[in-house]
């Protein structure tokens, strides 16, 4: 049977109708806000290519996190920008620096009203501005292994709720749950960056996070943008190797990837629209080729249709402010 006694457009006549038979939702806790702060700074440093998005101190931080619980926004991925840099990446897991002082800061001013994850990588900690450490010129996968453990250990002594390794190591992930269940950490929580493809949507983020390689790329350890059925294979080994949530990113170019994780596994599944998926959309609204809030709603609305239970978005602020006031 099909037109005129089915009529589609019956239910889409008002408001109330729409609302009625709306199939997803999003909810301010369905977001993460992705925040960025530097060591020594004495005032937030707004970020050029990421307009409304800054570097922050640890002061600024914590009113931001404030603002954010206060919205309903349960967690935020910090991403620290050290003072100095070496070849091994060492700022990373001292028990002093500046993720470390963050989570102290936050668990005591936010106590639990805030979930705390750590972005576990060394891009931003190395001289060379790679993922992982560097051995007779490449990346060695193993050595970085020993590394991102020692990180996931200091992450967790400073409180962090969940740790979150973004290098693309393979066996990163049991790598850190074997190094956390053994310094007595078995509580806290592994956030994959399962399937991560070599992306040029990640461009500002390497402004806001100082971490763009010197040499070299990074296609020697993200997923080839061609590939999906790899990508399942990287989510089912994480998933073996011991992580809570799994993640997929960027989240737009591929909703495809992210509909097909989520069917397959069933578990608490997140997205990262990354930094030039936000660029693109402040850009164009800034010419005012896009209205920006639509555009913003629409984009959050189709990543949680495709199947992310959570979505790490740099509109986390606006998008919950819209949700919770109109
Ligand atoms: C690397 C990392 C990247 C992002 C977060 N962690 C990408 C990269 O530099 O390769 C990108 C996030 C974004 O673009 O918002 N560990
Ligand atoms: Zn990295």
């Amino acid at each position: 049977m099909t037109f005129p006694l089915h009529r589609l457009r019956r239910l889409r006549r008002t408001d109330v109708l729409r609302e009625m038979v709306r199939e997803t939702t999003l909810e301010p806790r369905h977001l993460v806000a992705p925040l960025f702060l530097k060591e020594g700074l004495t005032r937030p440093a707004e970020l050029e290519a990421m307009p409304g998005q800054q570097q922050h101190t640890v002061s600024s931080l914590v009113e931001t996190c404030g603002t954010l619980a206060e919205l309903g926004v349960p967690a935020v991925m910090l991403f620290g920008v050290p003072a100095r840099k070496d070849a091994e990446g060492s700022a990373a897991w001292d028990p002093d620096g500046i993720i470390q002082h963050a989570l102290r800061a936050l668990r005591a001013e936010l106590g639990d009203r805030l979930a705390l994850i750590g972005d576990l990588c060394l891009c931003e900690y190395t001289d060379h501005g790679h993922c992982g450490l560097i051995r007779g010129g490449a990346v060695d996968n193993d050595a970085t292994l020993e590394a991102y453990a020692r990180i996931a250990v200091s992450y967790a002594e400073a409180g962090a709720d969940l740790v979150a390794p973004s290098g693309m190591m393979d066996g990163q992930v049991g790598a850190v749950r074997r190094a956390l269940d053994a310094s007595g950490h078995q509580d806290v929580a592994i956030l994959a960056y399962a399937a991560k493809y070599a992306s040029a949507f990640f461009e500002p983020f390497r402004e806001a996070a100082e971490s763009r390689p010197r040499f070299g790329n990074r296609r020697g350890y993200q997923l080839d943008p061609a590939n999906a059925d790899e990508a399942l294979r990287e989510v089912r080994l994480d998933i073996d190797e011991g992580a809570d949530i799994v993640m997929v990113k960027p989240a737009l170019p591929y909703l495809d990837v992210l509909a097909r994780v989520k069917a397959a596994f069933g578990l608490p599944t997140a997205a990262y629209q990354v930094s030039g998926e936000y660029a693109m959309i402040r850009a164009a609204a800034a010419r005012g080729w896009l209205q920006e809030d639509q555009a913003m709603m629409e984009i959050l609305l189709a990543i949680r249709r495709a199947g992310a239970d959570l979505i790490l978005t740099y509109f986390a602020r606006p998008a919950a402010e819209r949700l919770r006031h109109g």
